[in-house]
């Protein structure tokens, strides 16, 4: 890939003609007044108590938990989390979960005290719509008609998606442009994570993946110019190799697997529409679902990017990826949560910022086979309602037996209710319910220092309490999840509902 073809992708020159064609008949923000959107979600707040998910953050946090039990020496370290959390700004509310600015949170963890900060992450975005006391620019669900051209993919990062340490630095995640880099003890934002000089502001998605030996690899997708971009990075967080290939349809792509040898990536059939774009549509509704594409499969040679091959399952819609693992014969298993069509994106995670629930997506895990020697591909599908999948992080892209995952959708509101650990060979789950006043966020797996992957280590995760309004850190034993946590805290308020996050052992 030739540098100018880098700049093209992250340059005004590729996106202002793009992006300058936002209009649509949403409200504009030109004062404090609070739009449609915001009346009817301050309406569902009397009424119905999910709505505290997604109430829109004003300030950063600091406090102090109440905890009960006691954490074990190995969760002792840092949780960090990242989500969507400013969604209303000058009386204008979001229209999508997804669109809202980004903030960290970190919980301190010790044995018997755990002290909370989260921080608005101060994105160029951020800052300059705080300046204006109104929404400037577009959002991911989100279009109105006085909105600013972008200079760039940055323009519009709400860095909201994920974080991560690497070497030292915290990176906040987001996946239509660059990472933005953090202190890792006070939340402080620096700005954003330039790999080369001309990769800035090239997207880096929310869900990098991390060989056993430190390894680091990513993707960046350009719907602009049908182009995904590869990143290796090494462990001490020095890019190793970056390149584009071209990608002929490309689809909205959120996670993907590596295995020992390759990257593989399951691209559902949401092709992006540049003829809706331009008449006007929001980035999202510029999506179009082509189900005879299928889910298209590509895998690629970790050692030769060059390596591609492409083979198709049948179509279906995936935020996440389990893992990824591939024996000897070169048969790939790839573990992902399918759900049957894209409504979820385009429907359950908009109505919410109105107040507005009808039911969850049904949401499976699906085994797949891909054969690289014939180059079929295959999957079957386990009945077991699930989200947010998370490993053992050492065997990432190798055999692993146990999915870690929030389950059990609950009926009249949105979110999960439970945490679960799948085992991947019986098809076996035991879960802890969190009952129906909590809705569940991702638990991630914690190894117990010193064991051999795969072994029995700690399931650390965050639970919003509906009925008392406070968000809950809990640890359990992995293999005994339905012994109920070992130890919880229970901060003095709610947090915004979130997505992803990562450990760091102090
Ligand atoms: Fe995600």
């Amino acid at each position: 890939m030739q540098r100018r073809n880098f700049l093209k992708l992250a340059g005004a020159s590729a996106f202002t003609p793009l992006f300058s064609q936002f209009a649509s008949a949403a409200e504009s923000a030109t004062s404090s007044v609070p739009d449609s959107w915001a009346r009817q979600f301050a309406q569902a707040e009397e009424t119905s108590p999910w709505a505290r998910a997604y109430h829109s953050a004003s300030k950063d946090l600091a406090g102090t938990a109440e905890v009960t039990g006691r954490f074990p020496a190995a969760v002792h370290g840092a949780l960090y989390r990242n989500g969507p959390a400013v969604h209303e700004l000058g009386g204008q509310r979001y229209h999508h979960w997804f669109d809202g600015d980004g903030m960290i949170q970190r919980f301190a963890i010790g044995g018997s005290e755990v002290g909370h900060i989260g921080k608005i992450v101060r994105t160029d975005k951020y800052q300059a719509e705080s300046a204006a006391g109104k929404r400037l620019f577009a959002a991911f669900g989100t279009s109105f008609p006085d909105a600013l051209a972008p200079n760039s993919p940055d323009s519009l990062n709400v860095a909201n998606t994920s974080v991560m340490a690497l070497n030292g630095e915290l990176l906040a995640l987001w996946e239509g442009g660059s990472a933005y880099r953090m202190d890792p003890l006070t939340l402080q934002t620096r700005g954003t994570k330039v790999w080369r000089d001309d990769l800035a502001a090239v997207p880096f998605s929310a869900h990098p993946r991390t060989d056993p030996d430190g390894t680091l690899w990513n993707f960046g997708i350009s719907m602009a110019d049908d182009t995904m971009v590869l990143y290796q990075i090494g462990k001490t967080g020095n890019l190793l190799k970056a390149d584009a290939i071209r990608i002929p349809q490309i689809s909205m792509v959120h996670d993907f697997a590596v295995t020992d040898r390759h990257l593989v990536f399951l691209l559902p059939p949401l092709v992006f529409d540049l003829d809706k774009f331009r008449q006007g549509s929001s980035y999202l509704d510029s999506h179009v679902w082509r189900p005879e594409l299928g889910m298209r499969v590509l895998v690629i040679d970790k050692n030769d990017w060059n390596k591609r091959q492409w083979t198709a399952l049948p179509a279906g819609f995936l935020f996440h990826v389990g893992n990824a693992w591939e024996d000897a014969q070169g048969v790939i298993r790839i573990d992902y949560i399918r759900t049957e069509g894209p409504e979820i994106l385009f429907q359950e995670t908009r109505d919410i910022m109105r107040g507005r629930f009808m039911r969850s997506a049904l949401h499976h895990i699906a085994q797949v086979r891909i054969d690289t020697a014939s180059g079929k591909a295959s999957q079957q599908l386990l009945a077991i309602d699930s989200e947010f999948p998370r490993i053992d992080p050492r065997l990432t892209g190798y055999r692993h037996q146990y999915l870690y995952h929030a389950s059990d959708s609950q009926a009249g509101r949105p979110g999960f209710g439970a945490v679960a650990r799948t085992n991947m060979e019986s098809g076996k789950t035991d879960k802890f319910s969190y009952g129906a006043e909590c809705i569940v966020e991702e638990h991630l797996f914690v190894p117990e220092p010193g064991s051999a992957a795969g072994a029995a280590g700690w399931l650390l995760g965050t639970s919003l309490d509906l009925k008392k309004g406070v968000t809950r850190l809990s640890c359990f034993a992995s293999d005994r999840l339905a012994d109920g946590p070992v130890a919880q805290a229970t901060l003095p308020y709610a947090l915004p509902l979130g997505l992803h996050g990562n450990f760091v052992k102090g």
